[in-house]
């Protein structure tokens, strides 16, 4: 196995509003659709549709969300012996995008909740085969810390995607991975710092480096990412602005998880950090051309010929 992804799941509701209702009024919106989502299964899906193999580690619950979540793992060739099931309502996300493709989520964790510490070290022998362990927040954060136990005890080098933003999380404990990938507001709970421009949002992430991560990627929307990289003692060794690319969005919903997907394939591949982020960057954009969350996600064939025709030599297909 490539990645082993221990995190949430969700069916998302999106609904596309004119405009959001304002205390006590009700409006009709044009569109709606349903879709599988949840930080975890969204990051595990992008990267198993480029080509990874993806082995999931998640709790769903016995509702029919939970059986369109697995029936979408076995589409999408994901392995699902280490899913969960509980009793209760699995994962739902209700999710609102204004014409502006801009988006609003509330999570309601639900089976979430169900993956528990136990739960990984049972499962510690597969895990242990896999080159990459990518864990996000959307499950108990007790089982998050594991998660990162468990890496580091393993020798399995640790993504961590601080999301969604909480105070919850510990510095110490993010330093403790290999990759840390926050948006600004993420950073800024995370260091304690303020990120109001791109000096201090360096700053803020150089506090991460310096306590140990090996690689601290901040995504900064529309104006791309920052890398830092760091050796064992904390030292800057390298640092890039990977610019992001430009496109017309319809939705955004789940591009943040497609970008830590594509950049988790090309790493467990074999890619160079900045050729990861310069393609993940690229994957990202193109999922935000697309209505919904993994239903904009494309396969490495379609990925690639969109690559090709915007003269982007960075496609990510399983014959680049
Ligand atoms: O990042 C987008 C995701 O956030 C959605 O799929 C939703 O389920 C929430 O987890």
């Amino acid at each position: 196995m490539d990645i082993a992804v221990i995190g949430s799941n969700n069916v998302d509701l999106i609904t596309y509003v004119t405009r959001m209702p304002v205390d006590g009024e009700t409006i009709e919106a044009p569109d709606f659709s349903i879709g599988c989502g949840g930080k975890g299964s969204n990051q595990a899906v992008a990267a198993a549709r480029l080509g990874a193999e993806v082995l999931m580690v998640t709790c769903v619950g016995d509702d029919a969300f939970a059986s369109m979540t697995l029936e979408n793992y076995r589409a999408n060739g994901i392995g699902i012996d280490l899913v969960k099931q509980v009793p209760g309502t699995s994962g739902v996300a209700p999710i609102f995008v204004d014409p502006d493709s801009h988006n609003r989520i509330i999570i309601v964790k639900g089976a979430n909740n169900g993956l528990a510490p136990e739960d990984l070290e049972a499962a510690a022998d597969r895990i242990a085969q896999c080159r990459l362990i990518v864990v996000q927040l959307e499950i108990r954060m007790e089982t998050v810390l594991a998660a990162i136990d468990l890496g580091n005890r393993l020798g399995v080098p640790v993504l961590l995607n601080p999301a969604p933003a909480s105070p919850d999380l510990d510095l110490e404990w993010a330093a403790r991975c290999d990759y840390v990938m926050p948006n600004e507001t993420e950073l800024a709970l995370l260091t304690g710092m303020p990120v109001e421009d791109e000096a201090q949002v360096r700053e803020a992430a150089m506090v991460l480096l310096r306590r140990g991560c090996r690689h601290v990627v901040v995504t900064l929307g529309s104006r791309g990412v920052l890398w830092l990289h760091g050796d064992e003692d904390g030292a800057l060794l390298e640092e890039a602005l990977v610019p992001s690319v430009q496109v017309e969005a319809v939705d955004t919903t789940g591009a943040g998880d497609a970008f830590i997907g594509c950049f988790a394939r090309c790493l467990t591949r074999g890619d160079a950090v900045p050729q990861a982020l310069a393609t993940a960057n690229a994957y990202a954009a193109l999922s935000v051309t697309g209505r919904g969350t993994q239903t904009s996600y494309p396969d490495a064939d379609t990925f690639d010929q969109w690559c090709s025709a915007r003269g982007l030599a960075r496609g990510c297909g399983r014959t680049a």
